[in-house]
């Protein structure tokens, strides 16, 4: 008899994103141009002092396990970079994961279980609602408006946050909308959750990429007591080239972080040892690549909002920080495009990629119907010659 999947197989899908990208994989190896704008990872090399540094640390043997929860050296270099914030911040409240992906699966799995709820403003980044359910809790999905930024009004909060709720997930900049909160609004949305026992977790990976007058707020700093009951992710897969390398880290209050490292001891032990001091490296060594990266998205996000602009029924937001645009489709709804009938985000991404060889991700994968995701962290090539295969795509019939 076939062994049987675990009742826990039924909670997650696998992640919308990677799917996307497959997919595009698999027509451009049958030969088939594909405009891939459906990963968020930056197209750019690895910082070259990064890369030295993981080359010195590999001929330097430290190339064994480390402490489950991370070098020293990276705690304590975060925990100076948190402190430094205004969040004063023990080594001991740090724990280094496999990505950021991780330590938010560490930290709902340490906080949440079986009757617990979390809030999540939707849209929200494709992994928070399945990673929640995979921890036993339920997620309470608060859809915003695209009228209001796609940002969570103070009084939905209040009303989504009752006694069973752990924590409510925040995300700014923000992955699918690129969405930045004002201080003044996190400080609004701080004060609600003061009121209540809800925690929060704060996934702030994008901290480094804001645009125009925007600014990243660190929201454990906002209002005194909000550190003990915040946890903060981030890592450095976004800010420095680095998604391959896989470190991303959580600070949390010191019982909270321990057991995480608990779990993570038993669960996959410690993060790459040489990833952690390439990103030692990352974090306290020369930071003019991380400029160079923001002056090219800067470019980027010039030109695509400009075309975007210009293409026939859709309209985007523009993104204030991350290097995604979130684009309303929804009037293409009910229409034939490129000889495929397009009802919803899903058909009509399906649609763009098998008739336009355009790869973008379905608004729906992140709890928004009527949307679809466009990576702009990729050449200047693509974005260029995919925008005209889009433009084309939509006058089609
Ligand atoms: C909002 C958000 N959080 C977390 C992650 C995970 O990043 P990583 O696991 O590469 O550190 C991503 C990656 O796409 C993201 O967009």
């Amino acid at each position: 008899m076939a062994l049987g999947l675990a009742s826990r197989s039924k909670l997650i899908a696998p992640s919308a994103t990677m799917a996307m990208a497959a997919e595009a994989r698999r027509l451009k190896s049958e030969g088939v141009t594909v405009h891939d704008f459906s990963l968020g990872e930056p197209d750019f090399d690895t910082p070259a002092n990064i890369q030295e540094a993981a080359i010195k640390a590999m001929r330097a043997g430290l190339t064994h396990y480390t402490a489950a929860a991370g070098i020293p050296e990276l705690r304590k270099a975060l925990a100076d970079h948190y402190t430094r914030l205004g969040s004063p911040t023990l080594p001991a409240q740090v724990i280094v994961s496999n990505g950021a992906k991780q330590s938010i699966h560490n930290a709902l799995m340490a906080v949440c279980g079986p009757g617990d709820e979390v809030v999540i403003p939707a849209p929200f980044w494709v992994s928070y609602a399945d990673l929640v359910r995979l921890a036993g809790a339920e997620p309470i999905v608060v859809p915003t408006e695209e009228s209001e930024g796609f940002k969570l009004a103070p009084d939905r909060l209040a009303a989504a946050i009752n006694s069973r709720t752990k924590l409510v997930m925040l995300n700014s900049p923000s992955n699918p909308t690129g969405l930045v909160y004002t201080r003044g609004e996190l400080e609004s949305l701080a004060d609600v959750v003061l009121k209540t026992d809800a925690g929060v977790l704060s996934d702030e990976i994008y901290e480094q990429l804001t645009y125009e007058d925007a600014e990243p707020t660190c929201f454990a700093t906002l209002r005194p007591g909000l550190a003990e009951r915040t946890i903060t992710i981030s890592g450095v897969s976004k800010t420095y080239a680095m998604t391959g390398w896989r470190i991303g880290w959580a600070i949390a209050a010191k019982e909270v972080a321990a057991f995480m490292g608990d779990l993570q001891s038993q669960e996959t032990a410690n993060a790459c040892s040489i990833s952690q001091w390439a990103a030692v490296e990352a974090i306290q060594g020369d930071q003019s690549s991380v400029s160079a990266m923001r002056r090219e998205f800067i470019e980027r996000r010039r030109f695509v909002l400009d075309r975007i602009a210009a293409l026939p029924g859709v309209a985007c937001v523009p993104p204030r920080g991350a290097f995604y645009a979130f684009m309303n489709v929804s009037a293409h709804f009910g229409r034939k495009i490129g000889g495929f009938e397009v009802v919803d985000s899903t058909s009509f991404c399906k649609a763009a990629l098998a008739g336009g060889g355009v790869a973008l991700v379905p608004g729906a994968a992140f709890g928004a119907e009527g949307y679809a995701r466009l990576s702009f962290a990729t050449g200047m090539e693509t974005i260029r010659s995919g925008l005209e295969a889009f433009d084309r795509f939509l006058r089609s019939s």
